[in-house]
């Protein structure tokens, strides 16, 4: 804890928007702010506000003015936080917190770490291997369903309901039974208003119906934790969880496992759901790509109807690499929320305490600067070589410091032993001409669902 930090309480209240006055930048309009340009083009807005202000900007989104800080310095400041001086607890908590309250990323600094030590038994190398049958296991069956129906698809809303399908197995455990309609329905109310406009849980609404999900999810919860923990072992994620203890030997409280469980499966939901259908999209739009990366599967000798291993998945350098590229592109998180809790100074300007920052994944993925021709796919911008020279914060899909995705692993692993099954047994192309249009905001997602032909290889 730095000197600073360790003397002056922190501040998690706004500051008079005067006191930002000295930064450049605009708070377009009254009320909205610069909120609806940024929504309707949040790439365009950014980079034209970069342009005009430079790498630190004051702008003014839903209500408050708030400082953008940009580049890879500015994700280094602010994720690897030595300092601590950047709450995620009253970053994210506007957006996430009557939904997911105390989900691991919605925790701060010591209490954070504490938790944070307690989840990660869940993704040591034990587990992660029972999770990959099931994974696999699952995506087998549903590609094999793909072969047997060629021509169009939409891969959005394909990929949507493979990683909730796959999310009900890894994370809740293969025997849940009728319950699992209920919980899943439940819970995409809830993941679908994490980010619906209207933030009051009045009825007929989003926020409404994420609010009554999150009732149900709980009450599921409650139920299974003590049957769980009577039961022991288990495979699942949430059995792991319900196992889980703090240092001191105590396992974790119902609450807690029950906070943790709803935050995990929405913080896997719909980054894997977006990064897979760019991942999707990129190979269909690059027919030369698809084949290398199908050469390295077929590389692996392995039969098609054989389960994937670890050892399998190590042997997929190339198809890693397209994934990270994919997620170069459209970072599945395109923007990260904090709020500083003690003034602090980046490029020259000093920050007052209480201050919303928001660093931009998405901007610093596409400065020209660190990536040639940045709208071009090329997953060679991922060789050890390539990467050497590179600012570590260059490229930051999961986040860095102490709140890193805590997934990370296991997003590989399903994107890898997606890649596997996909291309040894599906091709994927595009309409001559045909582009998606893309929303990338709050996760990237094409509006008309991404229109694909596949037939088998
Ligand atoms: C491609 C897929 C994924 C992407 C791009 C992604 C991205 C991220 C990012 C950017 C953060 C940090 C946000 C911040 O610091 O503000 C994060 C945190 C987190 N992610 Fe992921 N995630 C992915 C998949 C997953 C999966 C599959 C899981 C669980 C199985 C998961 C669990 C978590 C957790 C628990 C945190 C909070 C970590 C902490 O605060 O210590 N994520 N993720």
């Amino acid at each position: 804890m730095s000197m600073q930090s360790a003397l002056s309480p922190a501040v998690t209240t706004p500051p008079n928007p005067k006191a930002l006055r000295h930064i450049p930048g605009d708070e377009g309009w009254p009320f909205i702010g610069n909120t609806l340009k940024v929504l309707a083009d949040p790439k365009g807005q950014i980079e034209k506000s970069a342009a005009k202000y430079g790498p630190i900007y004051r702008t003014n989104l839903f209500g408050e003015t708030s400082v953008t800080l940009l580049g890879p310095e500015a994700n280094e400041l602010v994720l690897f936080d030595q300092a601590r001086l950047f709450s995620s607890t009253h970053g994210w908590g506007p957006i996430l917190g009557l939904l997911f309250p105390r989900g691991l990323m919605l925790l701060d600094f010591e209490e954070h770490r504490l938790h944070r030590r307690a989840l990660s038994v869940a993704f040591k190398a034990g587990p992660m291997k029972s999770y990959l049958v099931d994974l696999d296991r699952g995506i087998a069956a549903r590609v094999r369903q793909w072969k047997s129906q060629p021509g169009d698809m939409l891969v959005y809303p394909a990929m949507k309901q493979l990683t909730l399908d796959l999310a009900a197995t890894s994370f809740l455990g293969a025997d849940i039974g009728p319950e699992v309609e209920e919980v899943t329905r439940a819970f995409v109310d809830m993941v679908a208003a994490a980010v619906a406009p209207i933030r009051t849980p009045l009825p007929f609404t989003q926020m409404g119906r994420g609010v009554a999900g999150r009732k149900r999810i709980v009450a599921y919860f409650s139920e299974q934790i003590p049957i769980r923990r009577a039961r022991g072992g288990g495979d699942d994620l949430f059995s792991q969880l319900c196992q889980a203890t703090h240092e001191d030997g105590a396992l974790l409280s119902t609450q807690d496992v029950i906070d943790h469980m709803s935050f995990l499966m929405m913080a896997a939901h719909d980054t894997l759901t977006s990064s897979l259908t760019t991942f999707v999209g990129e190979l269909a739009a690059n027919p030369d790509w698809q084949q290398r990366l199908r050469d390295e599967v077929k590389g692996l000798g392995i039969e098609a109807n054989d389960p994937s291993s670890i050892d399998n998945l190590e042997k997929m350098p190339l198809s890693e690499m397209a994934f990270k590229e994919a997620m170069r592109l459209k970072p599945p998180v395109p923007s990260m929320p904090r709020r500083a809790v003690r003034e602090f100074s980046f490029r020259g300007y000093t920050i007052p305490a209480g201050t919303s920052v928001g660093i931009n994944p998405l901007y610093t993925h596409h400065m020209p600067e660190i990536w040639s021709d940045p709208d071009k796919f090329d997953p060679l911008r991922f060789t050890d070589e390539a990467s050497r020279n590179r600012h570590r914060f260059a490229w930051v899909p999961f986040g860095g410091g102490a709140h890193m995705c805590l997934g990370l692993h296991f997003a590989y692993m399903q994107a890898k032993t997606f890649a596997r099954h996909f291309l040894q047994n599906l091709e994927v192309s595009l309409e001559p001409g045909y582009k998606a249009d893309w929303q990338m905001w709050p996760i990237p997602k094409p509006r008309d669902g991404l229109k694909v032909k596949i037939k088998p290889v």
